[in-house]
């Protein structure tokens, strides 16, 4: 599938994981890519540099998407170098497992702050500044839909950009603008592996139909659709990519 020529995507959180893979198959689709990332700037520059050898075009910019001004500060310079925004991922994100007795206000503060404001203001620059016919796509994850020990916090972010996506699909659809949550199972990233034994991943593992982890191509190549013309009708919609998680 190819396709997105012409159009310039923002991919936030894309130095690494899910959201790298998206930026090289948008990229490998013709679109142009702007590699958002938080701290780590040579992984960032790696991406960029990958893209590159595709053929695309590509920048990485600094920004925090804990904070508004550094979304703006995306879009601005997004703008100002390639002239529009035409699809955005929203996949950044932090990942917090702990009993609710143990969670912090400053680590609940952070997730909420990362995962739900930075999609929030984000989708907000989108709609103040998106070409018409644009694309977005924020992420939540197949754990809302079961009831995982540990996870409260998390959840609660990710619960809340998928009711995020419902209530702007009106909003956006005024300008042509389709939003879509897409909602991994268990894929094999660094975010995924963080705090678990071997035990536990292999244990989530088994619980995909397929009886395995995902692999980031395979979220990818589903943001890459989400993006395309061809889903041009599919909008307001939470696609769990999981490999049959139940
Ligand atoms: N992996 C899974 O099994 C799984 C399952 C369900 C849902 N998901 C969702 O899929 C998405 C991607 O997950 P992943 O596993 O690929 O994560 P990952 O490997 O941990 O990567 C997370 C990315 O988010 C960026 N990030 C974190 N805080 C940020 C901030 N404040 N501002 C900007 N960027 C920030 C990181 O940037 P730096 O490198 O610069 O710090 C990194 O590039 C997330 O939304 C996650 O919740 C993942």
């Amino acid at each position: 599938m190819a396709g997105l020529e012409g159009k310039v995507a923002i991919v936030t959180g894309a130095s690494r994981g899910i959201s790298r893979a998206i930026a090289l198959k948008l990229a490998s689709n013709g679109a142009s890519v702007v590699v958002n990332y938080a701290s780590n700037a040579d992984k960032a520059q790696a991406v960029v540099a990958e893209i590159t050898k595709l053929g695309s075009q590509a920048i990485s910019l600094p920004a925090d998407v804990s904070q508004v001004a550094d979304i703006q500060g995306l879009f601005e310079q997004t703008i100002a170098h390639f002239g529009k925004v035409d699809i955005l991922v929203n996949n950044a994100a932090v990942i917090l497992y702990k009993p609710i007795i143990e969670v912090t206000e400053a680590e609940f503060d952070k997730i909420i702050a990362t995962n739900i404001k930075g999609t929030y203001f984000a989708c907000q620059q989108a709609a103040l500044h998106m070409a018409n016919g644009g694309r977005i796509i924020n992420f939540s994850s197949t754990t809302t839909a079961l009831m995982l020990p540990t996870y409260s916090a998390y959840v609660a972010t990710k619960g809340a950009v998928e009711q995020i996506t419902r209530a702007l699909t009106k909003e956006l659809g005024a300008k042509e603008i389709t939003i879509n949550t897409v909602s991994p199972g268990p894929t094999d990233t660094e975010l995924f592996r963080q705090g678990k034994t071997e035990a536990q991943i292999n244990h989530l593992a088994q619980m995909a139909a397929l009886g395995r982890l995902g692999e980031v191509q395979e979220i990818a190549d589903v943001v890459a659709f989400l993006a395309s013309d061809e889903a041009r009708w599919i909008t307001g919609q939470n696609i769990r990519v999981n490999g049959g998680v139940a």
